[in-house]
């Protein structure tokens, strides 16, 4: 067979011999997290990719995360061990209709959640992410209209942190949004002493019960540093694997989706495995490539984004 019987070992020296760095999403499968060189969310592996001197960037996450890394790097060779690896948040805003909307508001300024393809960054004036997103419409003058896109729930989040009114476009994620309100109440009447931490993806009837809302660095800290003993992590439960490492005597307890038969994972995020990883390295594909206009009109507002961060 092609695979070796040693994985961590075979891709540690794949990592050598192509001098490659292994930038992982926290929803990433546990055995992913483990062998990468570095963890973060959204914004942290943008800045990672946007600093590495590694010559092949390895990316364990989805399509538009890997894409920004090329955006950010165009002389590099960027991987994606399962092409496939898309999300619903960047498909529920597409380029067409995104166009068409824009067009209807040409006073408005673009701010676009870094979860869309790079059509969609194309057409933007900043990037954000679940991190900064606050921060950077707080930047923007009082009298300056806004579309937000691509998802209407941390649109909303915003626009309560900030008292702005956003023009919101109508995407979200199928992870976040699968959380059942009635479950969480109920677990945490059999928790009393667990605190709610909850991404800002989730819907309101979610959001309202959160002792803390943040991106999953932020829930990560959070969960390490806050004095509880117990915590209902309503994201990706992949991020459960951090917190427990980093609070081994902590709690976490994942948010049950509404649907018994329903599970909260992201099915995109666990399409790459580490066999992918360790074929994708061996054989260097599937690699990012996109064309070189849409790349360069892309980059502008995620370095906008990195500056005003
Ligand atoms: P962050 O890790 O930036 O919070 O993003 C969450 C997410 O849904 C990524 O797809
Ligand atoms: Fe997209 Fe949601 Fe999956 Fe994140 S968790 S990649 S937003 S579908």
């Amino acid at each position: 067979s092609e695979l070796p019987d040693d994985l961590f070992q075979a891709i540690a020296t794949l990592k050598q011999d192509l001098n490659a760095i292994v930038l992982a999403h926290y929803y990433q499968d546990p055995d992913i997290q483990d062998i990468a060189d570095y963890i973060g969310d959204s914004l942290g592996l943008s800045r990672k990719a946007a600093h590495t001197d590694a010559e092949v960037i390895v990316f364990a996450g989805v399509h538009f995360m890997a894409e920004t890394a090329k955006i950010l790097n165009p002389n590099k060779l960027v991987l994606l061990p399962d092409l496939d690896a898309g999300c619903s948040l960047a498909d529920s805003c597409p380029p067409d209709a995104f166009a068409a909307f824009k067009a209807q508001h040409p006073d408005h300024l673009v701010i676009s959640y870094i979860n869309c393809t790079a059509e969609i960054k194309a057409m933007s004036d900043i990037i954000c992410t679940s991190s900064n997103a606050v921060h950077i419409v707080e930047q923007i003058r009082a009298d300056q209209p806004i579309i937000f896109a691509p998802d209407r729930n941390l649109g909303r989040y915003v626009m309560e942190q900030t008292g702005r009114d956003l023009l919101l476009w109508d995407g979200s994620c199928i992870v976040h949004e699968t959380f059942s309100e009635k479950k969480i109440v109920q677990l945490k009447v059999q928790h009393p002493e667990a605190q709610i931490i909850a991404h800002p993806e989730c819907e309101p009837p979610v959001l309202r019960h959160a002792d803390h809302i943040g991106s999953t660095t932020a829930l990560l800290n959070y969960a390490q540093t806050s004095e509880s003993p117990a915590f209902i992590v309503a994201t990706e439960p992949g991020i459960i694997h951090q917190m427990q490492k980093e609070a081994p005597h902590k709690q976490f307890i994942p948010a049950p989706p509404m649907n018994n038969c329903a599970c909260n994972e992201c099915p995109h995020m666990r399409l790459n495995t580490l066999e992918k990883l360790y074929l994708a390295m061996k054989n260097r594909t599937p690699e990012i490539t996109l064309p070189e206009e849409i790349r360069v009109a892309a980059l502008r507002p995620i370095q906008r984004m990195l500056e005003m961060t």
